[in-house]
């Protein structure tokens, strides 16, 4: 028999607001499994930023310099604020050289690959220092300490080849000089890090 449309709309409702609850619990549960940080930098995110699409990379931007870069867990709850598939934000992010995927280490070496640079030898600084320390461009090493970056221009071209290490601009550098920088870093964290655990 054919039911009134008031109780179908009725029953309609009741129907909807159910999926919204579980929709609503799964999200909660999802929530709770996410990393700690992505939770905590998704808290005061998912308030700054509009759920429409042209938020999707100024909110890569923030979880990438609030994090170091982008964990998974941070694409997918972008996904969920945006109602779009985690796979279009994997994508769109893929696209620009500028995210990253992996914690970056302690220290960050970047080696400079722009035109004038590499005529005056970054190429070989590369592929010494890569060789070095174990990892490629974008990589990490395993003992977390270094991270091995390329960026396309410094805008130091009469310093060529530069390299920048935690943000201390070096010019000029040959493959002996950035080994003797590299280790200098890595010496003199060490103590520090000694003090700290100690204190
Ligand atoms: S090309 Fe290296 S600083 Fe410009």
């Amino acid at each position: 028999m054919k039911q009134p449309a008031s109780h179908i709309s009725t029953g309609k409702r009741g129907h909807a607001r159910k999926a919204d609850r579980a929709n609503k619990s799964r999200r909660g549960e999802r929530t709770a499994q996410l990393d700690a940080g992505v939770k905590r930098w998704f808290a005061g995110a998912a308030a700054m930023f509009a759920p429409s699409q042209s938020s999707m990379i100024p909110m890569l931007q923030s979880a990438q310099a609030a994090l170091g870069y982008l964990p998974r867990d941070a694409m997918q709850v972008i996904a969920r604020h945006l109602s779009v598939p985690p796979a279009l934000v994997e994508g769109v992010a893929s696209f620009y050289a500028q995210f990253r995927y992996e914690a970056p280490g302690k220290h960050r070496v970047t080696i400079c690959r722009g035109t004038a640079c590499h005529v005056r030898g970054s190429g070989k600084l590369m592929d010494e220092i890569g060789a070095s320390l174990g990892v490629e461009a974008g990589r990490t090493t395993a003992n977390g300490e270094f991270t091995l970056e390329t960026v396309a221009c410094f805008g130091a071209c009469a310093l060529a080849p530069v390299v920048v290490i935690d943000g201390k601009v070096s010019g000029r550098v040959s493959v002996a000089s950035l080994k003797t920088e590299i280790d200098q870093t890595a010496t003199a964290a060490r103590p520090a890090r000694a003090a700290k655990a100690k204190g």
